[in-house]
């Protein structure tokens, strides 16, 4: 019988637990942005730092909706090797290790420069029993992730500095093969990148899905 880990009640309760103080993280995350000039600070290349700085106590998760998406894909491609960029308290991670998990096992490489975030994300797969899946590399994902990646990759989640998405791929891009899923989280915030993945038609398929997912398909 196929297993869901999502479905485990100490996952379920942790995943609302961390839902609820996105919530109530929202007129604190309202003050701290209203000064600043946010659609420009989003797809910068070089104050994303500063910008990620000052939401270092938000958690910015992925809706329920996208995480039960991640789960979904990972598991219906039988993913056994993600790439994660931006991995905050670890909510996107939970989905995809659970996935993993489901699929029979598998890593997860995923990447933080706050280092309190990574710590807290530490935290929240030890109690979701999903560390042994994963791997939290600490620093800049331009450089955590310049080497060291598995040969294949089957899916790739980006959710860190927008103005990065095409960036980081780069890093990633020759190890992926045809049928590999790279999911950009609000790419809305980074017209170039979706341009450029919709516009290499015989390299990607590519869509936007539930809003502002979009999602690209590797075809050769
Ligand atoms: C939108 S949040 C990620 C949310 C996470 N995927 C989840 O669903 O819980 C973006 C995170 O990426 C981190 N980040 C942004 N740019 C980064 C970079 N260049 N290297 C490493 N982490 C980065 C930020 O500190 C922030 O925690």
């Amino acid at each position: 019988m196929a297993t869901n880990t999502l479905r485990s009640p100490h996952i379920l309760r942790l995943l609302d637990r961390l839902f609820v103080e996105d919530d109530s993280s929202h007129a604190a995350m309202q003050q701290v942005t209203a000064q600043l000039d946010l659609p420009r600070l989003m797809t910068s290349k070089t104050q994303y730092r500063a910008l990620y700085g000052l939401l270092k106590q938000m958690p910015l998760p992925v809706s329920r909706e996208t995480g039960y998406l991640l789960y979904m894909l990972a598991r219906s491609t039988h993913a056994r090797t993600i790439l994660e960029f931006g991995t905050s308290f670890g909510v996107s991670t939970i989905y995809l290790a659970a996935a993993l998990r489901d699929n029979g096992g598998g890593r997860i490489i995923t990447t933080e420069f706050e280092p309190e975030k990574a710590e807290r994300a530490r935290a929240n797969l030890i109690e979701a029993g999903l560390i042994d899946l994963v791997e939290i590399r600490e620093g800049d994902a331009l450089q955590t992730l310049a080497d060291g990646l598995p040969e294949s990759i089957d899916l790739v989640l980006l959710d860190g500095a927008k103005g990065l998405y095409g960036d980081i791929l780069k890093l990633a891009e020759a190890r992926l093969h045809p049928g590999s899923l790279v999911l950009a989280d609000d790419a809305h915030h980074c017209p170039e990148y979706v341009h450029s993945m919709r516009s290499d038609t015989l390299k990607y398929l590519s869509i936007a899905l539930a809003g502002n997912l979009e999602i690209s398909m590797k075809l050769e």
